[in-house]
Formats: structure tokens, C-alpha cells, sequence
């Protein structure tokens, strides 16, 4: 099956990625994700300025994930921005994802300043959804701030913005958040980063560092939390605003099933951090035979045909 996607215009020849946070920090593990087989690629979530983040240890794997507490360690906007541009220049046809994570409204909005005044034809993702900067709640929990970001922002820049989402649990939230999202000209949004603050114990003690042990669980144990939003955000989004699978996706199925719900592109986070950027081609392959041995005939008939009972 051709696995081309048209993602708000721009072509990108297969509809996996890397999730933000996961082999994309400095230059060396962004070129080796150039080097895979994904689609495209997303940059660390940036500041401002560098950050060194949590202290370590702060990413551990664990028996069906992962837990992380990394509180956004970054090279800054300046570093990612301008990776970006060398990207674009040296592929002029292909496109990247930059996300922001400012510490404050001023902070996100100074990027997207810089952003806009720059050349980058990519697509900002900006992620209000960071369980890990102690002090500092998920943006996307707090409904009227979402939206006064999102007023702020678009009144700053033509240039395409997505979302990083937070995982939500009830319709009732589903429902008001849909309707915050649908008043701006979004691009897309991504279902889910990490399920914020659980725990993880080792030997009566916790196993995370930062956060007295609270930190963000990705991998198998939120599967079914990510097809939910994915599914709640295709159902209720206007049809413009495309949706970015991310959440326990470690083989095609798992790809597949994303999509299935309504997906047009997919990130791979823990099994990413767990296997390395040959993860892409796995997946890739797994996902290829499961298609074929399902009959679909392109990704357009597969995207959100999940049944009902
Ligand atoms: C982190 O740096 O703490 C992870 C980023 C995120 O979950 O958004």
C-alpha cells in the first residue's frame, strides 16, 4: 500500500514519527531520526533559553512503559529553530514539526514571535500538556487558559499550530475542550502526551528522582487512554483540524489501530527510547502486512473506519 500521507498539504511519505521528547533533543539524534524510515520528525519541546531539567535519574523503563519526570531539558528555541531551517533548506520538499513549551504565556509567546519572523515552513506544535515542571500545572487541564493561549497566539501568526494534549477521561471534558479547539484555525492535535503523575515503586521506594517520584507513564499502559482521545477529538473537531495519534504504539497493529480511530499520523515515544530509530522500519513493515491482510486499499479508507457493535 502506498503509505503517502497529505498532511495539511504537505506530502510526507509515511505516516510515522517520533514523539516529542524521544531521540530529538540535540543534533545527533535528530540526524538519526533523518536517517530512519519515519515520515517526519518532531523537535524537543523548547524554552526560551536551555534548560537542564529534572534531576536524574528521571526516564526509567518499567515492566509496560515507562515513567518520566524530565521537565523539559532543552538546547532552547534557537537550536531547534534553526536545525529546522538547515532541515528545510537541505530538504525542500519535506517537512518537520517544532514544538514550544514555554514556563509562562510571554515565554510561549515570544517563540512564536521568533517563529513567525522566521522562514521555517513546518508546523509549530505547541505543547500545553508537560506533567513534569514542578509548580507548573498542564495548561490543557485549565480550559480558560487553553483558550487565552490559543487567542494570543493566533493573533501573532499565520503559520500552521498544532496542539499537544494532555489525556482526558470524560465526555463532559472531551466536549468543552472540543469546543475550545474548534473556535481557531488549528492544524492539529496530538493525542496524548504522557499520563500525567503516576507512580512507579521499586523495592518500597519510588524510582524516578524529581517530583518526590511523580512523573508522566508512557508505553502499553496508556494505549487504551490514547485511542479514546484520538477517537473523542476525530469525532467531535472540525473536519480541518487533523489528529496526531501518540500513545503505546510498539508494533503495527498498534499503528493500525490508531489510525483506525482516526489518526493521520502516528508517534512512537518508550518503544522508541526503547528499541532506536530501526523501531520506524518494524512498525512500518508489521503495519504494511496488516493492511493487506485486512483488504484496505489506501490509508484514506482505513483512517477512522473503527466499527460499532
Ligand atoms: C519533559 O521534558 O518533562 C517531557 C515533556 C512533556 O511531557 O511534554
Amino acid at each position: 500500500m502506498d503509505l503517502g500521507v497529505d498532511f495539511l498539504g504537505h506530502s510526507i511519505k509515511n505516516p510515522l514519527m517520533n514523539a516529542s521528547g524521544c531521540w530529538c533533543d540535540n543534533k545527533d539524534l535528530l540526524d538519526d531520526l533523518l536517517q530512519s524510515e519515519a515520515g517526519t520528525f518532531v523537535t524537543k519541546s523548547a524554552t526560551s533559553e536551555y534548560r537542564e531539567g529534572n534531576p536524574k535519574p528521571r526516564y526509567i523503563e518499567v515492566p509496560l512503559g515507562s515513567i518520566n519526570s524530565m521537565g523539559l531539558p532543552n538546547l532552547g528555541i534557537d537550536f531547534y529553530l534553526n536545525y529546522s531551517l538547515e532541515f528545510q533548506n537541505n530538504h525542500p520538499d519535506d517537512i518537520n514539526f517544532l514544538s514550544i513549551a514555554g514556563m509562562c504565556m510571554e515565554d510561549n509567546l515570544s517563540m512564536v514571535k521568533k517563529i513567525e519572523q522566521s522562514e521555517f515552513k513546518g508546523i509549530t506544535e505547541l505543547n500545553l500538556s508537560c506533567p513534569n515542571v514542578p509548580g507548573k500545572p498542564q495548561i490543557g487541564y485549565d480550559f480558560e487558559a487553553t483558550e487565552r493561549i490559543l487567542e494570543e497566539v493566533f493573533s501573532l501568526t499565520k503559520k500552521k499550530i498544532g496542539v499537544k494534549l494532555p489525556p482526558y477521561f470524560d465526555f463532559a471534558h472531551f466536549d468543552a475542550v472540543s469546543e475550545i479547539l474548534n473556535k481557531f484555525p488549528l492544524s492539529y492535535v496530538n493525542c496524548i502526551n504522557s499520563l500525567g503523575n503516576g507512580l512507579y515503586i521499586e523495592d518500597d521506594t519510588v524510582s524516578i528522582r524529581p517530583k518526590d517520584g511523580f512523573g508522566g507513564i508512557g508505553g502499553a499502559y496508556v494505549k487504551p487512554t490514547a485511542l479514546a482521545n484520538v477517537r473523542a477529538f476525530y469525532l467531535r473537531l472540525n473536519q480541518d483540524i487533523a489528529i496526531i495519534g501518540c500513545g503505546g504504539v510498539e508494533s503495527g497493529k498498534d499503528m493500525y489501530e490508531h489510525i483506525l480511530c482516526g489518526a493521520h499520523l502516528v508517534q512512537v515515544g518508550t518503544q522508541l527510547m526503547k528499541e532506536g530509530p530501526q523501531v520506524f522500519a518494524r512498525i512500518l513493515q508489521e503495519f504494511n502486512e496488516l493492511v493487506k491482510s485486512k483488504g484496505y486499499e489506501s490509508l484514506k479508507d482505513l483512517r477512522g473506519a473503527l466499527k460499532s457493535m
